[in-house]
């Protein structure tokens, strides 16, 4: 087992990253204050893990919420669901709310976990590859308002992440992917060295081998754990996280919540904040090229979405949260490697990367 520490003051917590964790229930206990804990999972997660996490926490007064599975429940009224488990079952403030799924779960686990009772324990199991290297850490939480992605929540650290690589073993080839996405992301905004690694072990990473996943996943939450100390609130360099996802978020709220997975809009969005940044003169073609070869061979889309026009995407990207003072924030690159998050830019470079076309890109690029 490796233990990766994100580094908070106080609030400080450590990542348990290996092989069968689930099983292993003196782990959670160190982080368990009280005797009552609440598991909040979903349909399609808990047939596969709760009980062993039940059996874990026997010796626990427990509660298991299972929410409905999708990323369009990721609202108010299912949140709701959560306090009602909480309520019913008499939890006090002393309990500890685990989130045992992916991120749609631990968001709003951990958004629950910050509101009852003005805040409770948290901990977080995510069980996909995009929870696993990068929602569950750094204490982003909450749900979607229908006019814009994850535009209600807090900030609210949990008490440990526990990563268990065998719990990818049933995740959906498509679900991989999009984990895949940002895994690649670390590699472009901070590690050029890791889109090497990835070039050379993207079959691996897709064939699940259990020792190129925890690479990966060491490797992601290593430089998620080093932005988040730096940069808890996102006041700056955490910001460059999220690369893609302006353009991406606009995705998945155009097309409607789960219709593109996160991931998948993060790669087409991350193509075109590529693109803009080929266009500024910051990357060379060939390096945008580069990083469409690779979400390709990650298995992930690299073209925005047909019925979107620029209009479309200027409409959404104006609720997203890097819009300050109503100048809209981009993260770009600088080079391969080196984020930067700018309004610094001439808005026909937008336009021309918002009508630019991509289907003719990903074409000529198909291996
Ligand atoms: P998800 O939570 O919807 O999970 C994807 C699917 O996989 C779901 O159907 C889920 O039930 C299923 N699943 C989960 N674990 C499984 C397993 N082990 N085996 C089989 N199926 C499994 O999606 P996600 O990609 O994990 O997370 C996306 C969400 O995370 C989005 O809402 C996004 O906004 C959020 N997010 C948050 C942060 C943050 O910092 N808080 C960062 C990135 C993404
Ligand atoms: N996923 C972006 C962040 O945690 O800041």
């Amino acid at each position: 087992m490796q233990i990766l520490q994100v580094e908070l003051g106080e609030r400080s917590y450590p990542i348990y990253i290996g092989a069968d964790l689930l099983a292993q229930p003196q782990l959670l206990a160190q982080h368990i204050a009280g005797r009552q804990v609440a598991i909040v999972t979903n349909e399609t997660v808990a047939p596969l893990y709760l009980q062993a996490l039940e059996t874990a926490l026997s010796g626990y007064s427990l509660t298991s919420v299972v929410l409905p599975d999708g990323e369009e429940f990721k609202t108010w009224e299912v949140l709701q669901q959560i306090f009602d488990g909480l309520l019913t079952a008499r939890h006090d403030r002393r309990t500890t709310i685990i989130a045992l799924g992916g991120g749609v779960v631990g968001d709003m686990a951990g958004f629950a976990a910050a509101c009852y009772q003005r805040g409770v324990n948290f901990v977080q199991i995510p069980t996909t590859l995009l929870s696993q290297v990068d929602s569950s850490v750094g204490g982003k939480t909450g749900i979607n308002h229908p006019l814009g992605k994850n535009m209600v929540g807090a900030f609210y650290q949990p008490q440990a992440v526990l990563i268990d690589t065998k719990s990818l073993m049933t995740l959906p080839q498509r679900e991989l992917s999009a984990g895949l996405a940002e895994v690649i992301k670390y590699g472009l905004i901070c590690d050029e060295p890791f889109l090497q690694w990835l070039e050379a072990n993207m079959p691996a990473l897709r064939e699940l081998d259990q020792a190129a996943l925890t690479q990966a996943i060491e490797r992601s939450c290593a430089a998620k754990a080093r932005i988040v100390a730096a940069d808890e609130r996102e006041s700056g360099v955490r910001a460059t996280l999220n690369l893609g996802h302006t353009f991406g978020h606009a995705i998945e709220t155009h097309m409607g919540y789960g219709v593109w997975l996160h991931g998948e809009a993060v790669a087409a969005g991350t193509v075109m904040a590529l693109e803009m940044s080929t266009r500024l003169g910051w990357i060379e073609p060939a390096e945008r090229d580069r990083a469409i070869r690779l979400f390709q061979a990650a298995g992930l889309p690299v073209v925005p979405p047909k019925v979107m026009t620029p209009a479309h995407f200027l409409e959404h990207m104006a609720v997203d949260k890097k819009v300050l003072d109503g100048q809209l924030r981009l993260v770009l690159l600088r080079q391969m490697g080196d984020a930067v998050v700018t309004s610094e830019y001439p808005r026909e470079i937008l336009s021309a990367t918002l009508n630019a076309d991509y289907a003719a890109m990903a074409e000529q690029l198909k291996n």
